[in-house]
């Protein structure tokens, strides 16, 4: 089966039907995006900022939006136009080339180059291809499974994997804090963390009205880490509205995962997202997940819960959750909401 690049570089002016979503499923590609330019937060992670008011600003974002970007957050710019440049570089070579480290078809989050993430046949296919690297817990990390071209990839990948490491860390302390539990709760609830890198790309589309780059979901584990270029596409869903998450130069898109959402007891939303794609331009992000193993049990914080504030959800295994969602499809939400009590 073709990559999306692949139907790109044909240059149909149609797309195939399996690309096609259902038209509620379809994205309004908004000439008029200006007129609904509601901004997700944006918070300073500068050391020199009062951790009171940043963990205030952290609330507030988690509980209103689950959605934010980080500045001055630590990791070098150079590094993250070092990890763009190498991830556009591998992208741009003949797709042969890429094959060669093509992931295992039918395997739920197997590690490669792929461009059919869900394991189901009649699913309606995105037009992204991607790039999975598994880079913690160092076990799993196989370099050898990475892209060797440009020859500075794989260690930029590693740079990239230990410096999103630490701002997980970072920021998952602060949301611990904002939810009144000890700066290290949530960090001990994922346990030894599992850290997927996913270089995304979205080509150009010949009918961006009729597909998405990335179909609507909440993402599965703790917490992501996104980097995207300036073309824009990402979108949130806000009281039923699509927002576009504008790109902001040298910033980190943060959101809240599933985990994070039923570990807070539904006080912090795990949002729904996905990206549109556009006619002329193509798009890069890189996703770096944050996640518990599949052998963790996901569940309310009992010091969060009370006779006014029982459990909303009930316990799951990690792993039967991310089954169910590359299975079923994410469906939106709906892998989550069956989880509530
Ligand atoms: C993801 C994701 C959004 C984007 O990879 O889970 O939501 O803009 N990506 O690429
Ligand atoms: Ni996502």
């Amino acid at each position: 089966m073709a990559s999306a690049q692949v139907l790109s570089e044909r240059g149909l002016d149609r797309i195939p039907e399996d690309y096609v979503r259902p038209p509620e499923e379809r994205p309004e590609v908004a000439h008029d995006s200006f007129s609904h330019r509601q901004n997700i937060p944006v918070i300073d992670l500068s050391e020199s900022r009062p951790r009171s008011q940043i963990v205030k600003e952290i609330s507030q974002a988690c509980e209103g939006w689950g959605f934010f970007q980080v500045l001055n957050h630590g990791v070098p710019y150079e590094l993250l136009q070092r990890i763009m440049d190498v991830g556009a570089q591998f992208l741009s070579l003949p797709v042969h080339e890429k094959q060669l480290y093509s992931c295992r078809p039918g395997i739920a989050a197997s590690e490669g180059y792929g461009h059919r993430m869900l394991v189901q046949e009649n699913q309606v296919l995105d037009w992204r291809d991607y790039f999975d690297h598994h880079t913690l817990p160092l076990a799993r990390r196989n370099i050898n499974n990475w892209p060797g071209k440009p020859p500075i990839y794989r260690h930029t990948i590693e740079e990239y994997s230990e410096q999103m490491k630490l701002l997980a860390q970072r920021l998952l302390s602060l949301i611990s804090e904002s939810l009144g539990l000890k700066p290290s709760y949530i960090q001990n609830a994922i346990g030894e963390p599992y850290q997927n890198i996913s270089l995304n790309y979205y080509p150009p589309c010949p009918e961006p009205e009729l597909t998405l780059g990335l179909q609507s979901h909440s993402d599965l584990g703790a917490i992501t880490l996104l980097l995207q270029d300036d073309v824009g596409g990402l979108q949130v869903c806000v009281d039923d509205t699509w927002v576009a998450v504008q790109p902001l130069h040298g910033a980190l898109v943060v959101n809240l995962a599933d985990q994070v959402q039923i570990l807070s007891n539904g006080r912090y939303k795990s949002i729904e997202h996905r990206a549109v794609v556009n006619r002329n331009r193509s798009r890069i992000s890189i996703a770096t997940f944050y996640d518990p193993g599949r052998e963790v049990t996901i569940s309310p914080a009992p010091e969060l819960l009370s006779a006014n504030n029982p459990a909303t959800y009930n316990s799951v295994l990690f792993g039967d959750h991310v089954s169910a969602w590359y299975n079923k499809g994410p469906k939106g939400k709906k892998v989550l909401d069956s989880l509530a009590v």
